[in-house]
């Protein structure tokens, strides 16, 4: 696949990664692309490179343009090393180029690659001109590594945001209007596992760029599609960090003899009833990580466990346990599940998780052994009941 010109005499010359499909906690079903841009001009200056093993396929697209040994400034908006991966190779074959990237930047790439490559530290406002064009470096720090930043493209109006507002999907197309509605839905949910938990620092970095008044015309993000719709894709992350969601409920559950099931399957009726929108994920069959996509986008979080050996099942510690790393803003919540002889003790462990998260608890539900007809009504009625709750 050749270098895309993104503007004039910007091109992307990053590599598509088709069959990735997962990255530490994070399942990525329809893969990644690594985006590295290549900015023509006096000066040449390439904003990140790619992950390790694709660099063949990056110095590839750059030498379509220009030869690497013309590159002036190498831009690392972020040392992890899907970003920075190919790095070395660059610096082999950019003899003469100087890093450009934060000061906790420069020494995270110290950290990774033990070299002394000619870094220079910048800070927000701290502008690069390269003959018509000039770049203004924005720190963002926290979204989602301390060193990351942001380079502005002042003439060509693009905001270069390295992980911020990415998605991970592998696709040929380069720009948002070019493919569905999954690079929407990916945002989404690289927005919830990744960001959400700096949601704060989310909160003030856009009123950062707000008052800069910057005129943002593409936001070009290092994983995914180019976003043509700035405010739009602007405005979800100030939703999203705000804890604003939608009238709709997630239910999450795992099994042992079907009970806990069961009891979804009642609450979830209990929640349709009442005319609210429901998702229920059984957590050996669903994609984890779809599953926060779905949290951040609710408004009431309600989870089941079965009782095994006096404590939760498994799967549903475990699930706990990586809710409490993304810490969703502004949700509220309740428990359920059955038990054989410890009446109470999924739904207080479960509550007492939940609250250690933020969440706000509304109580819980749980039965003993199996749920006949009158333990499926008390279900029934205790979704139509805790649905109100987010009115
Ligand atoms: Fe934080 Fe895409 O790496």
């Amino acid at each position: 696949m050749p270098a895309i010109k993104i503007a004039s005499d910007i091109y992307w010359v990053g590599a598509i990664d088709w069959n990735l499909r997962s990255c530490g906690s994070y399942n990525t079903p329809r893969g990644t692309t690594y985006n590295a841009y290549l900015i023509k001009d006096e000066k040449i200056a390439l904003i990140d490179t790619v992950k390790g093993g694709f660099e063949a396929e990056m110095l590839e697209k750059i030498r379509e343009i220009i030869d690497p040994a013309k590159i002036d400034y190498c831009i690392s908006q972020h040392s992890e090393q899907d970003h920075s991966g190919a790095l070395p190779e660059l610096m082999k074959a950019a003899t003469k180029a100087k890093v450009i990237c934060t000061q906790a930047g420069k020494e995270n790439l110290a950290s990774h690659f033990g070299t002394d490559w000619d870094a220079r530290a910048v800070k927000t406002g701290d502008r690069l001109t390269l003959g018509k064009k000039t770049l203004m470096f924005i720190e963002a720090k926290m979204l989602h590594w301390p060193d990351n930043m942001f380079t502005y493209a002042k003439e060509d109006k693009i905001l270069f945001s390295n992980d911020a507002f990415g998605q991970h999907i592998a696709t040929a197309q380069r720009f948002d209007d070019e493919v569905g509605h999954e690079a929407f839905e990916e945002f989404t949910k690289y927005f919830a596992v990744i960001v959400s938990v700096y949601s704060n620092m989310v909160q003030e970095k856009i009123k950062e760029i707000e008052e800069m008044a910057l005129d943002i015309k593409m936001i070009a993000p290092a994983h995914g599609v180019i976003w043509k719709e700035p405010k739009r894709i602007l405005g979800a992350y100030k939703k999203w960090s705000s804890g604003e969601s939608e009238r709709k409920v997630t239910i999450v559950f795992d099994t042992m003899w079907q009970s806990t099931a069961v009891m979804a399957d009642e609450i979830a009726r209990g929640i349709i009833h009442e005319g609210v929108p429901v998702r229920a994920f059984s957590l050996r069959s669903s994609d984890w990580t779809e599953i926060i996509r779905e949290i951040i986008e609710s408004r009431l979080i309600l989870i089941g466990s079965p009782v095994l050996n006096m404590n939760l099942y498994p799967t549903v510690g475990g699930f706990l346990t990586f809710l409490k790393g993304i810490r969703p803003p502004n949700k509220k919540a309740a428990a359920f599940g059955s038990y054989g002889w410890s009446k109470g003790l999924a739904v207080k462990i479960i509550n007492e998780e939940l609250e250690k998260i933020g969440f706000k608890v509304l109580g819980g539900i749980d039965i003993k052994y199996i749920p006949f007809q009158k333990q499926r009504e008390e279900c029934f009625q205790f979704g139509r009941k805790i649905v109100k709750e987010i009115e």
